[in-house]
């Protein structure tokens, strides 16, 4: 299992990414291509970056991409890039005013991942709830026909997400990437085609 961690973490550095989650958005990409040349991208939980850095490769210059974390990130983006700190559970009405300007998104990406405290059940509520804020954020920021990534750990909560993300995208789906570590629990929701 080290051998295969190893391989994304020296790939993501040989590819100049700060982290190895970038492969699992490519692979994402790759199976359901979220990201369009030119789409406007809200990327929340974006620190490092390695998601930010391929959703402004993949939109180019046409496109925009607003990134958000709770964390500082100091490095130089590409041009279609802004970066905000922020609390996508309880935004301050700078983050608030960015969301509204920068809207409506093509696409809103979600790798937001709580701090986990080892306790199973409490990891699986805490990232239910980015998950799910994140599903809200949807709500008057994604443009019709928009389409929604967000991380979320198995749980028993899962299926109500997965529900009420039914009512308001023509196609959702689980996707758990190779390139996710072996041991963790996380796994993707994927909307297509948000009807608002
Ligand atoms: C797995 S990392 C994201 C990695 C990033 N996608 C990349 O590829 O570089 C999860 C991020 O979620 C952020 N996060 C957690 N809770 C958040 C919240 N309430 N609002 C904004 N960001 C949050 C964390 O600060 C952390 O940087």
């Amino acid at each position: 299992m080290k051998h295969y961690r190893d391989h994304y973490f020296q790939k993501a550095k040989q590819e100049a990414y700060p982290a190895r989650s970038v492969y699992k958005l490519k692979e994402i990409q790759k199976k359901f291509s979220v990201l369009q040349e030119g789409d406007r991208v809200l990327d929340l939980g974006a620190a490092p970056g390695s998601w930010t850095l391929f959703a402004a490769e993949r939109v180019g210059k046409k496109g925009r991409v607003l990134a958000v974390d709770l964390q500082a990130i100091e490095r130089d983006w590409p041009e279609q890039v802004c970066f905000r700190q922020g609390d996508l559970l309880c935004p301050d009405p700078d983050l608030s005013e960015a969301l509204a300007a920068w809207a409506p998104f093509d696409v809103l990406i979600s790798d937001m991942a709580p701090q986990t405290t080892g306790i199973k059940l409490r990891d699986q509520t805490l990232s239910f709830e980015l998950a799910k804020s994140a599903f809200e954020c949807c709500a008057g920021h994604l443009a019709p026909g928009g389409g929604f990534v967000a991380k979320i750990f198995d749980g028993p909560d899962v299926p109500e997400l997965i529900a009420a993300m039914r009512k308001r995208f023509a196609k959702v789906k689980g996707f758990k990437p190779k390139s996710s570590r072996e041991e963790s629990k996380e796994s993707f929701l994927i909307g297509l085609g948000y009807t608002g």
